[in-house]
């Protein structure tokens, strides 16, 4: 059991001691990273510089996973509906992944974090598609934290994918009609031999999905905040791991 105090004294529910299970750690967070344009626009500087600010919110929060012995992190950092935005907000975007991930590789590599990308990566530029590819072979062979960058990542698009994938091995025998249950989708799925989240986080406001893990949500537990990504700190994870921790998960059973 860890204790930790919260130093947010404007948020009077979050003033208060948080306490954590060691024992009882999600093994798989997924987190929605939303409200950067709007933590920009609160205060007068360009929606990029939200972005930026997002990045300094990643580096704490994977390094606190790290070291709580979380198994799986995945951050969804653009959908495939994000393309939807102007021209210069995405290039910003992918120039920051790339940015992100040339000064952080070392030391992500030291923390024996493993890179992995979940998302139709063969869309984005080169530069960010050869960085990631770079990224994931160096830390390939970790066995600490999985980082799950999601990238052009639609839970649709992800679902459209494994039937077309799953057709195409039962047409060549692969596979047959009786092999198709929820686990065999699952192996279909980016997500292939990952737990499903324990818990999904959104700050922003926002209280939807947006595309988000669909088939992996089935029995995630949700967590939302006002907090804007930016000001993401670990006292706020600390908070939605206790929540999680005092949540009753039923699966649909019984206690
Ligand atoms: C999340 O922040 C980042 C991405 C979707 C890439 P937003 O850019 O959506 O920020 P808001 O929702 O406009 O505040
Ligand atoms: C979800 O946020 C996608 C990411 C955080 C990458 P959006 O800002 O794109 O979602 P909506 O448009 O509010 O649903
Ligand atoms: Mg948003």
């Amino acid at each position: 059991m860890v204790k930790f105090f919260n130093l947010n004294k404007n948020e009077d529910q979050d003033d208060r001691e948080v306490h954590i299970d060691l024992n009882n750690i999600p093994k798989h967070i997924a987190i929605i990273m939303d409200g950067n344009g709007r933590w920009a626009k609160e205060r007068n500087l360009p929606r990029t510089m939200g972005h930026r600010a997002a990045v300094e919110a990643i580096r704490d929060i994977v390094k606190e996973c790290s070291k709580l012995n979380v198994n799986y992190l995945t951050l969804y950092a653009f959908s495939t509906e994000n393309w939807k935005r102007p021209k210069d907000e995405v290039s910003a975007l992918m120039r920051l992944l790339v940015e992100y991930l040339k000064k952080e590789l070392n030391e992500l590599d030291k923390n024996n974090v493993i890179i992995n990308c979940i998302g139709d990566i063969s869309k984005l530029p080169l530069a960010c598609q050869e960085q990631l590819i770079i990224s994931c072979e160096k830390t390939k062979t970790n066995t600490g934290l999985t980082l799950n960058l999601a990238l052009n990542y639609g839970g649709r698009y992800e679902i459209v994918r494994a039937f077309k994938l799953m057709y195409e091995d039962i047409k060549s025998k692969k596979i047959n009609e009786e092999d198709i249950n929820e686990e065999t989708v699952s192996k279909y799925l980016y997500t292939k031999g990952m737990p499903d989240p324990d818990i999904i986080i959104r700050p922003s406001g926002e209280q939807r999905l947006s595309n988000f893990l669909l088939w992996q949500c089935a029995y995630s537990e949700f967590w939302y905040s006002d907090i804007k990504w930016p000001d993401f700190k670990k006292e706020h994870l600390y908070k939605a791991i206790s929540d999680y921790q005092n949540r009753d998960r039923r699966f649909g059973g019984l206690k």
